[in-house]
């Protein structure tokens, strides 16, 4: 039996990969690694817990000692690493948090790879998952490709570049089999309401304001959660090694229009008046270093392995509400404690 160690499966992309991973591959045991950090949550993956071919592992992809062992113990035959800080605003308030996950825990999992592979990594696989986020800020025209110069904004985005230089540069120095995949910005259920779509999700159900940064025409390029996963499982087995892949939705949208047409979908689900969440809304001020747009061409993965998103983002959108408004007790649990605080400083200190 293959042994897949998957890191970050307790987050919003990872348990997606997990549960995936898991549930088409009997044959593969997947080892979840997660800190459990503030963004991890087991209940994301309690359906597949007692799965015959899953572990879930606590511990820290910092602990560079840790990390060895647990790759002699186990002798994985590949790594999905997707353990990370993950939100730009955090990134801005304590970068250094970021440079330790980011790049020395990518690092640590870089090393211990090419330690227990060495020379014999033929079959080996170390798929390291990025962000479009590494490209920059575009301005009204043009789309990211897998050539577009790398020119990160917020020290997130920096931490993510220089995690993905070093998952080149073991490539080519020591031989290490990577794949790297740059996805746009995803949305759907076990999203942390801390990101724009989920925190907007969970602020209408709460009446609480909807904090639009500056203006609200920033854009982003939406995908919806268990497309992104597919297309990781399309790239972990068919994607060349030592290639790139960007991973987008097809669907860009300004914040803004964005915020009114979820909006709209809420009042309806809630069975408010048409307009009512709407008034919610208040501009507040702007993100520093705030990236204008973010789209994706996703060409080479479609020409290449065949993958394009399958649903629409109304479709996506649907599912994911409906999850949030069917998992009320989810959102209570991951919204107590820390995350007032967070809220607070986020929001009613800054603003
Ligand atoms: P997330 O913040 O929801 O989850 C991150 C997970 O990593 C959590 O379970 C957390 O506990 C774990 N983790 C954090 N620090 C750790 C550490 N030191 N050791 C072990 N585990 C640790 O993030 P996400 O949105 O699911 O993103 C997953 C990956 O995908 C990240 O690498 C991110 O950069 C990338 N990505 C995210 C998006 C997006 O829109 N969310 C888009 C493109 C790429
Ligand atoms: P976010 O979900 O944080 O993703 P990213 O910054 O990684 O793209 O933000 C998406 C967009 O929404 C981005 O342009 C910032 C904006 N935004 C707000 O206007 N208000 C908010 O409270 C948040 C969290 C984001």
């Amino acid at each position: 039996m293959k042994r897949i160690l998957v890191t970050g499966g307790a987050g919003f992309i990872g348990s997606h990969v997990v549960r995936r991973f898991v549930t088409k591959y009997p044959d593969i045991h997947i080892y979840n690694l997660d800190a459990l950090t503030y963004a991890g949550n087991l209940e994301n993956i309690k359906d597949i817990e007692k799965a015959d071919n899953y572990t879930f592992i606590k511990g820290d992809i910092t602990d560079a000692d840790f990390i060895t062992g647990l790759f002699n113990k186990f002798s994985f035959d590949g790594v999905i690493h997707l353990a990370a800080e993950s939100h730009v605003d955090r990134s801005i308030k304590d970068p250094l948090a970021f440079v330790k996950t980011n790049i020395i825990g990518t690092l640590n999992l870089l090393n211990a790879s090419k330690e227990l592979w060495g020379k014999d990594s033929g079959e080996k696989r170390f798929y390291h998952i990025s962000t479009d986020e590494v490209y920059g800020s575009l301005g009204a025209e043009g789309l990211f490709t897998e050539t577009t110069a790398y020119d990160p904004n917020s020290p997130y985005s920096a931490s993510k570049a220089s995690s993905d230089h070093f998952v080149r540069a073991y490539g080519e120095t020591y031989g290490l089999p990577y794949v790297i995949s740059n996805c746009s910005n995803n949305y759907g259920p076990n999203h942390f309401p801390e990101k724009l779509i989920p925190l907007f999700i969970n602020n209408i159900i709460e009446n609480r304001a909807l904090p639009v940064y500056g203006d609200g025409k920033y854009t982003r390029d939406w995908l919806f959660v268990k497309d992104h996963a597919a297309a990781i499982d399309l790239i972990f087995f068919e994607g060349k090694n030592h290639e790139t892949y960007n991973i987008g939705g097809f669907n860009e949208w300004q914040n803004i229009d964005l915020v009114k047409l979820l909006c709209r979908l809420m009042d309806v689900k809630l069975d408010r008046g048409a307009g009512t969440s709407e008034k919610l809304i208040t501009y507040v001020t702007d993100r520093p270093g705030h990236d204008l747009r973010y789209a994706i061409d996703a060409t080479k993965i479609n020409r290449e392995l065949g993958w394009k998103p399958s649903v629409t983002f109304e479709q996506g959108l649907e599912i994911t509400i409906d999850w949030f408004l069917e998992n009320k007790e989810w959102l209570k649990n991951v919204t107590s404690g820390e995350y007032e605080k967070y809220y607070e400083k986020q929001y009613l200190d800054s603003h």
